[in-house]
């Protein structure tokens, strides 16, 4: 029995202005009223609509989350967020190396782990994703990649929850999905090397990411020791998103 309660995080990436931002925040908000949610829920909109969003939120089971946040905790860094800001305005989670942060700005293992400490630091949750990509796969590198960026990107073990994405960047925004017995197998490694390097190994969520859809949910949370799903463009709409949270029942 798994240690720990699931997580399903709708990452909304670049997508919302405040309007529609704020109705799928408030649709959801009225579905969790309507039916508690069997697992954690968790949105993560763009930083400009995380204040509105918290005001939706407030009083309801669904928890808030940002896309990235800063190593440091304030200081002379223009344009960016630091973690103690997120917090202060109600966030819980903060995803930290998503795939297309490490691509677009050439993230490193090193710089995610920082930021992922900058986010315990404040009293967040870091959803630490990693993944190969195709090319990486079809040379059989995807245990190698995948386990050296689960050694290079967690913070040191001192404090606080964090929780892993596994999101194979082939499968993201594609609608490809690796067979469950693929997914079953990097979440077995995942899960082996957690519990080797930290205490805390075996109460850690690692979530599964890429192509997640209402149609696959059921499956993909079926696997072994997938502890929820990191939702991208079927988060987008309320309807699709709660049908993937109601996978978890
Ligand atoms: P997707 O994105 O569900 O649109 O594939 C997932 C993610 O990048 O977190």
């Amino acid at each position: 029995m798994a240690e720990y309660r699931r997580l399903i995080a709708g990452n909304w990436k670049m997508n919302g202005l405040l309007a529609d931002g704020t109705e799928l925040a408030a649709g959801l908000v009225e579905r969790a009223a309507a039916v508690k949610p069997a697992c954690d829920v968790a949105v993560c909109p763009p930083f400009t609509l995380l204040h509105p969003v918290a005001g939706i939120l407030r009083g309801s089971p669904i928890r808030l989350g940002a896309q990235d946040c800063h190593t440091a905790a304030s200081g002379a860094h223009t344009g960016d967020v630091a973690a103690s800001m997120l917090s202060d305005i109600g966030c819980s989670y903060a995803i930290v190396g998503h795939s297309e942060r490490r691509a677009d700005h050439n993230e490193s293992d090193a710089l995610v782990a920082a930021k992922a400490a900058a986010a315990l630091a404040a009293g967040l949750v870091p959803i630490i994703c990693v993944g190969e990509t195709l090319e990486e796969r079809e040379a059989g590198k995807t245990l190698e990649i995948v386990l050296g960026q689960i050694t290079g990107s967690l913070p040191d073990a001192a404090g606080g929850s964090i929780v892993i994405a596994y999101e194979p960047v082939w499968a993201i925004g594609t609608g490809r999905v690796p067979t469950l017995d693929d997914v079953a197998a990097v979440h077995a490694a995942i899960r082996q090397a957690l519990t080797g390097q930290r205490g805390d190994g075996a109460s850690i969520p690692i979530l599964y990411g890429g192509s997640a859809k209402p149609e696959n949910a059921r499956d993909l949370l079926s696997v072994q020791d997938v502890g929820g799903l990191l939702v991208g463009g079927a988060s987008l709409q309320v309807d699709s998103f709660w049908q993937i949270v109601s996978a978890c029942d």
